[in-house]
């Protein structure tokens, strides 16, 4: 792997990163953008990968952007850079991810797994805002996310607090899907990529799609939105595949085509 802060494993039609900066608590520097997003595009692009999961370590899927590296910068350092802009690449992927959170996800770091797809937490995590606890607020779309995630007395309450939530209230507020035990996330995070990595490619494409899409739009445009693509998938060999399966009562075969 031509990564230092980021290791890449795949296993079958799945792909897992794994934040590797544990001096850090997986902080979010540029090295750690540049990595994963490059990282999770070459997998994006990679028609033999179904689904790609993003953990940290036990104690941090992430504890934020780095904070020493924010320190000296000036308003005009950050606007010419677009600091951060690269992690909006991560919510563009086409291919189905999954965050598996254990111990801390904070500020960016909690960003980070709400630009995933699926969120599963450990008993162990711990998510929150904490930025203005430094001065600062939300930079990777937290204000946004979280607020669409659990509403607005909650992302309210974090992001002016600082508070955190721990993974009961996280699953509670409807911010992750499930709740296991600590020493099982990651094997549930991988069978989780595994099935969504055995369905059609192009069709659980369009699922995520499709659900993305209630977040950018009206109900109305969001059904005709998904009635197309319900549509479409008519023209997929798996769409053939997966009835004809269901009728003769054994298990599809899909071609990802
Ligand atoms: C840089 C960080 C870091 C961070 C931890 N470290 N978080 N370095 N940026 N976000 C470093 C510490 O400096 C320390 O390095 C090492 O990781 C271990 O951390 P400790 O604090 O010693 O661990 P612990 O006492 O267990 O406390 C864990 C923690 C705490 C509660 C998670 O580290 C913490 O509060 N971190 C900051 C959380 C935060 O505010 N995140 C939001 C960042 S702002 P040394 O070298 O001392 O051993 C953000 C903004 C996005 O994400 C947009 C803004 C524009």
């Amino acid at each position: 792997t031509p990564y230092e802060t980021v290791l890449v494993e795949r296993k079958g039609r799945t792909a897992l990163l794994t934040l590797n900066r544990p001096k850090a608590l997986n902080a979010l520097n540029l090295q750690v953008m540049k990595e994963v997003v490059g990282a999770a595009e070459a997998l994006d692009r990679d028609p033999e990968i179904g689904c790609i999961v993003l953990t940290g370590s036990a104690k941090a899927f992430a504890a934020g952007a780095d904070i020493k590296e924010m320190q000296p910068q000036d308003y005009v350092d950050m606007y010419l850079s677009d600091w951060f802009t690269a992690w909006d690449r991560l919510g563009r992927l086409r291919t189905p991810t999954v965050a598996a959170v254990s111990g801390y996800a904070l500020g960016g770091g909690c960003e980070l797994a709400m630009l995933c797809d699926i969120l599963l937490a450990a008993d162990t995590a711990v998510f929150g805002q904490p930025e203005i606890k430094l001065g600062v607020i939300p930079g990777i779309g937290g204000s946004q996310r979280l607020t669409r995630a659990v509403g607005k007395a909650k992302a309210m309450e974090l992001c002016l607090t600082g508070r955190t939530m721990d993974a009961g209230e996280a699953e509670r507020a409807g911010l992750v899907s499930r709740v296991v035990p600590a020493d099982q996330l990651l094997a549930e995070a991988l069978a989780v990529a595994e099935t969504v990595a055995g369905m059609s490619k192009p069709v659980a494409m369009m699922a995520k799609e499709a659900v993305d899409r209630a977040f950018e739009t009206t109900l109305a445009e969001g059904v005709r939105f998904e009635r197309r693509l319900f549509h479409a998938v008519f023209a997929t060999a798996d769409q053939k595949e997966g009835m004809a399966a269901f009728v003769d009562k054994r298990p599809p075969t899909f071609t990802h085509r």
